[in-house]
């Protein structure tokens, strides 16, 4: 037994591929890539293992088509499942991937029942639903990730609109990981100084509406859904977690009232650490952003209705 971290990733596709590698990179867990394609997690740890060599990291991912390996895991990230294809929404994955993010939770659960669960698979909000019904763990323990990437997206646009670096751009994005996500501009400011000093209304109603539609862009470019961007952001989450950072990062977590919403998985400002959601960050928000909110909400709870398990 050593002080190491565990953590298993499900899918070993993109995103799952991805998120193992910067967690390798990292080289504060011992990672266990999971997949249901014969030799083909195992392919990819011995490449990745293959690198540390070269970027300075201990050799310690395991490709595995089955749980065994995974035991006593302390986060699981869930990537498994079919990504978008042109034309496709998000939602209309709901049917294949809810049947595969149930099985791959019961198969976790099994041998890693005190693990936090980082799900990825879309549609993430509803697939949130069905990781938390299945497992039956704590909301604590059960979080989505899309909030961060569609930040990400954001503060892309942002840095190139003002031609400031997007390291200075704090930006947050809220709600349903769907067309009708909620960029908070009143949140969003570059160096301290509000977005709405530095660029145009016009400008920065382009930004949140290519930001909504940062997913299906990509889709449209490559024929699948993005993976360097999720992937990361799914390991930000990951070493929130593991490493006790306590960090505020918008994801995808229960609300029970909060902004008030009930009953739901959606995206807000939550403080990550051990634990997992350790708290649920309340941000005042302008009439506007909470009437999208709401409508954000209302969105997630149409796709969340046509789970089979809720
Ligand atoms: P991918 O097709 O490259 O990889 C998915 C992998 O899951 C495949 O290797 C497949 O064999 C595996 N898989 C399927 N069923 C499985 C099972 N029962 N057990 C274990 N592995 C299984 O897809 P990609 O691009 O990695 O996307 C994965 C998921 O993440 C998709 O649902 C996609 O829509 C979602 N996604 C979510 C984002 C977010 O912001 N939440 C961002 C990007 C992707
Ligand atoms: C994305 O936003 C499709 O959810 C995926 O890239």
């Amino acid at each position: 037994m050593n002080g190491r971290k565990k953590v298993t990733v499900v899918g070993a596709g993109n995103v799952g591929a991805t998120c193992a590698f910067s967690l390798a990179r990292a080289d504060y867990a011992d990672v266990v890539l999971v997949d249901i394609i014969p030799n083909f997690p195992q392919g990819k740890a011995l490449d990745m293992n293959q690198a540390g060599s070269i970027l300075g990291f201990e050799p310690n991912v395991v490709g595995a088509n089955g749980y065994e390996e995974t035991a006593g895991s302390d986060v699981v990230v869930i990537t498994a499942g079919k990504p978008r294809s042109p034309g496709m929404s998000r939602d209309d994955l709901v049917t294949t991937n809810e049947a595969i993010v149930g099985s791959v939770t019961k198969e976790i659960v099994k041998r890693s029942p005190r693990a936090v669960l980082v799900v990825v698979s879309n549609p993430l909000d509803a697939m949130c639903h069905v990781a938390k019904a299945v497992s039956r763990f704590p909301k604590e323990r059960v979080v989505g990730m899309a909030g961060i990437l569609d930040t990400a997206r954001f503060a892309a646009f942002i840095a190139w609109e003002t031609g400031m670096s997007v390291r200075d751009v704090q930006a947050l994005v809220l709600g349903g990981h769907g067309d009708q996500m909620v960029p908070i501009v009143s949140a969003t400011t570059v160096g301290g100084v509000p977005l709405a000093q530095l660029t145009t209304k016009r400008a920065i109603a382009r930004m949140v509406e290519r930001t909504r539609k940062g997913g299906g862009e990509i889709v449209n470019l490559l024929g699948t859904s993005a993976w360097y961007a999720p992937g990361e952001a799914a390991a930000q989450m990951v070493e929130s977690i593991c490493l006790d950072q306590k960090r505020v990062l918008p994801c995808t977590a229960l609300l029970e009232g909060e902004y008030g919403i009930k009953g739901l998985y959606m995206g807000v400002p939550v403080k990550l650490g051990a634990a997992g959601v350790e708290e649920i960050v309340t941000l005042k928000l302008d009439a506007e952003e909470r009437r999208m909110l709401r409508e954000s909400a209302a969105a997630v709870r149409e796709v969340v209705g046509v789970l089979k398990k809720k």
